[in-house]
């Protein structure tokens, strides 16, 4: 049973102070099986094991409803809450569902099944996709960047994901495929930017999975460059079985395989992303 704390009838709207130091990035493409979710958990533990000796923190935030595959059962499972959804529905706080990963520096918030009925239960109220953005804003200031994992499908969580972003990182699946799963998704950019969130930028297009001997990843990687300039990532992340083992042993891949070339590219990654958004070190 879920306890309920009571709410006053008008909460104030919170101050979005928060929002001015801390980077929100939405993991994200239309499509399933991309990598999306071992990326959102590998930057999250490369960018933490980076700021942690300066003192700040990642939190990482899984709105994927399917838990069994999601970034929070990733690592070391914790249990996720219905809580999550009373907070989009006001009537819990997320800061309460924070909790520490194994990963020093990185925190989370675990995803739980009943966020699939979010969408249902919020229908009907005037720009309800605001609502995960006003649980960011009300979370203090401890963290420098937050990273969101999305569910594979476009919907109100990855809407709500991307009204609380400050930066998009598309993940895509490097091959034949890969150009066409972003058809679709520049649209839906476009028209969260216009309608729920005018500062949100399209950080980077990261290829994932990728064989980088191949003539198909340097024509891949080609017409991204044409295509996306310097929002094309520099670093790959290359095709490594240590990657499907990893989560088995709910670890991350610095720990689990730290001389991989898997902890290799998301080093390279987060070196990459810490960079761009001007972290230091
Ligand atoms: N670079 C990679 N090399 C090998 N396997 C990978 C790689 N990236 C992801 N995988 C595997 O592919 C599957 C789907 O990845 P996942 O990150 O869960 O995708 P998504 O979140 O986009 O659905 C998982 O079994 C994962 O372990
Ligand atoms: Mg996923």
């Amino acid at each position: 049973m879920v306890s309920l704390r009571r709410r006053p009838l008008f909460t104030p709207i919170p101050s979005a102070d928060n929002l001015l130091r801390m980077r929100r990035i939405a993991i994200t493409n239309l499509k399933g099986g991309v990598g999306k979710t071992t990326t959102a958990v590998n930057l999250a533990a490369g960018l933490a094991r980076r700021l942690e000796p300066q003192g700040e923190r990642v939190l990482l935030v899984d709105l994927d409803p399917q838990v069994e595959a999601s970034a929070s059962s990733w690592l070391a499972a914790p249990q996720g809450s219905p809580m999550f959804l009373e907070a989009l529905l006001e009537r819990g706080d997320l800061y309460d569902l924070v909790s520490p990963s194994p990963v020093p520096g990185l925190d989370l918030i675990p995803g739980h099944p009943s966020l699939a009925r979010a969408e249902i239960m919020l229908a009907g109220e005037p720009g309800s996709e605001a609502a995960f953005q006003r649980c960011i804003q009300s979370l203090p200031d401890r963290w420098r960047v937050a990273i969101f994992d999305t569910p594979p499908a476009q919907g109100w969580l990855m809407h709500s994901a991307l009204a609380a972003a400050s930066d998009v990182l598309v993940v895509i699946e490097s091959g034949a495929m890969a150009l066409g799963s972003l058809v679709g998704l520049d649209r839906v950019i476009r028209l969260v930017r216009e309608r729920l969130n005018p500062q949100l930028e399209l950080f980077g297009v990261l290829q994932s999975r990728a064989d980088t001997r191949t003539r198909l990843y340097r024509e891949v990687a080609e017409l991204l460059a044409e295509q996306f300039g310097p929002q094309a990532m520099q670093t790959v992340i290359r095709s490594d079985v240590r990657l499907l083992e990893a989560p088995g042993h709910r670890q991350d891949i610095f720990t689990y395989a730290p001389s991989s070339r898997a902890a290799q590219d998301f080093e390279q990654l987060a070196a990459e992303v810490a960079q761009r958004l001007d972290l230091g070190r």
